[in-house]
C-alpha cells in the first residue's frame, strides 16, 4: 500500500488555508467603469449590476468601491458625438475629460483609462479607416490618433493608459509622445495579447460599439494561435510597454501561463464581460453558485500567472475576500 496521502493537508480550514500555494488578494484587483455624457446612470441588460455612468455617478460608485479596498479603475470613456475619426476621444474639453479631472480631484485611487477609437468612431471600428464602408485599418493614422488620445487623458491626470486597438506599434507611438510631453511617469497597461473573441459580447453593446461592416479579425489575435502571443508580448515590452495584459482570461489561462514565463513585467488577466454575463445569466436560474464560481474562475486566472485581475466582480470579490473563513 502506498504511504502517499495528500489529503492529510486538507483535513481542516486552518490546514488548507496554510498550504494554498496561490492567493487572490484585494489588491489585486481592477474595477472597470463605464463613462456615459449626461446625468443619471443606465444599466446594460446583458450584465446584470453593471451600468453606465455620469460623472456624478461615477464618482459615487469610486466612493463606494474604495471603501470595499478596490484601489484602482479602468475607466472607459465615450460620447453621443462620434464619428469616423473618432476626434471626441482627444478633446480635452470633453465631458469625459472633465470627469478624469474630477476623479484625479476627488479621490486617491489609481486610474487606468482604456485608450481605443471604438466607441468614439461611427463605424465602431477601434481605428481609422482606409477608405470610407471598408474595414481597413490605416495604421500611421490611427497611430497618430491613439498617442494623442493618451496625452490627452494623461494630460487630464489619470496614472496608467491603457492602449487596447491592436494596432501594431501603439506602445511604442504613445511612449514617445507621452514622453514628449512631459508625461514620462504616465504608465502604459498594454492589451497587448488581445484575442478576436466572443467574449466581448455584451461589452459591445454598453457603447454600441459593434462594427458596422465587417469585423475585428484583422487586428485582434487568432484563437488558435499561442506562438504568436508570445510574439504580441515581447513587442510591446521592447516598445516600453510597462504591463502586459492578456484578453480574454478564462478560455485563455495557457496563454496567461506562457505570458508570464516569457517576460519579467506585470501580467494583467482580463475577465471580460461574456465570462461575466454567462455565470450571472446561470446564477440567476439558479444553476450555478455565483460566488463560488466567480472566485473559482478569479483563483484560477492568478494560479495560471496573472499578477493582477480586472473584473466586473471587483467590489464583490474584495467583499467575499475579506469575509472569508
Ligand atoms: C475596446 C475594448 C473592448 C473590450 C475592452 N476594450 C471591446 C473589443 O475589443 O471589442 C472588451 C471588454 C469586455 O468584453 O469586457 N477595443
Amino acid at each position: 500500500m502506498s504511504n502517499h496521502r495528500p489529503d492529510r493537508l486538507r483535513r481542516s480550514l486552518a490546514l488548507r488555508n496554510l498550504f494554498r500555494e496561490t492567493n487572490l488578494r484585494q489588491d489585486d484587483l481592477i474595477l472597470p467603469l463605464f463613462f456615459k455624457e449626461g446625468k443619471g446612470s443606465l444599466p446594460i441588460a446583458s450584465m446584470p449590476g453593471i451600468k453606465k455612468m455620469g460623472q456624478a455617478e461615477l464618482l459615487r460608485e469610486i466612493e463606494k468601491a474604495q471603501k470595499l479596498g478596490i484601489k484602482a479603475i479602468l475607466l472607459f470613456g465615450s460620447t453621443l458625438d462620434k464619428d469616423s475619426l473618432g476626434s471626441k476621444s482627444y478633446d480635452e474639453k470633453s465631458l469625459f475629460h472633465q470627469a478624469i479631472r474630477q476623479i484625479k480631484k476627488s479621490s486617491g485611487i489609481i486610474l487606468i483609462a482604456d485608450v481605443c477609437l471604438c466607441a468614439y468612431t461611427n463605424h465602431g471600428h477601434c481605428g481609422i479607416l482606409t477608405r470610407k464602408n471598408e474595414p481597413a485599418i490605416d495604421n500611421e493614422k490611427t497611430l497618430e490618433a491613439l498617442a494623442k488620445v493618451a496625452v490627452s487623458y494623461a494630460s487630464a491626470g489619470v496614472d496608467i493608459v491603457a492602449p487596447s486597438a491592436m494596432c501594431d506599434g501603439q506602445v511604442h507611438s504613445i511612449r514617445q509622445e507621452l514622453d514628449k510631453n512631459y508625461f514620462s511617469d504616465t504608465a502604459i497597461m498594454s492589451y497587448a495579447v488581445k484575442y478576436a473573441s466572443s467574449f466581448y459580447g455584451p461589452f459591445r453593446d454598453i457603447y454600441d460599439s459593434r462594427p458596422l461592416s465587417g469585423d475585428r479579425r484583422s487586428y485582434q489575435m487568432d484563437p488558435g494561435n499561442k506562438r504568436e502571443a508570445l510574439r504580441e508580448a515581447m513587442l510591446d515590452a521592447k516598445e516600453g510597454a510597462d504591463i502586459i495584459m492578456v484578453k480574454p482570461a478564462l478560455a485563455y489561462l495557457d496563454i496567461i501561463s506562457v505570458v508570464r514565463g516569457a517576460v519579467n513585467l506585470p501580467v494583467a488577466a482580463y475577465n471580460v464581460s461574456g465570462e461575466y454575463a454567462m455565470v450571472k445569466a446561470a446564477a440567476l436560474k439558479g444553476w450555478l453558485d455565483e460566488r463560488a464560481a466567480a472566485m473559482e474562475m478569479l483563483g484560477a486566472m492568478k494560479r495560471a500567472g496573472a499578477d493582477i485581475i480586472i473584473t466586473y466582480w471587483a467590489k464583490e470579490a474584495a467583499q467575499w475576500l475579506s469575509l472569508r473563513g
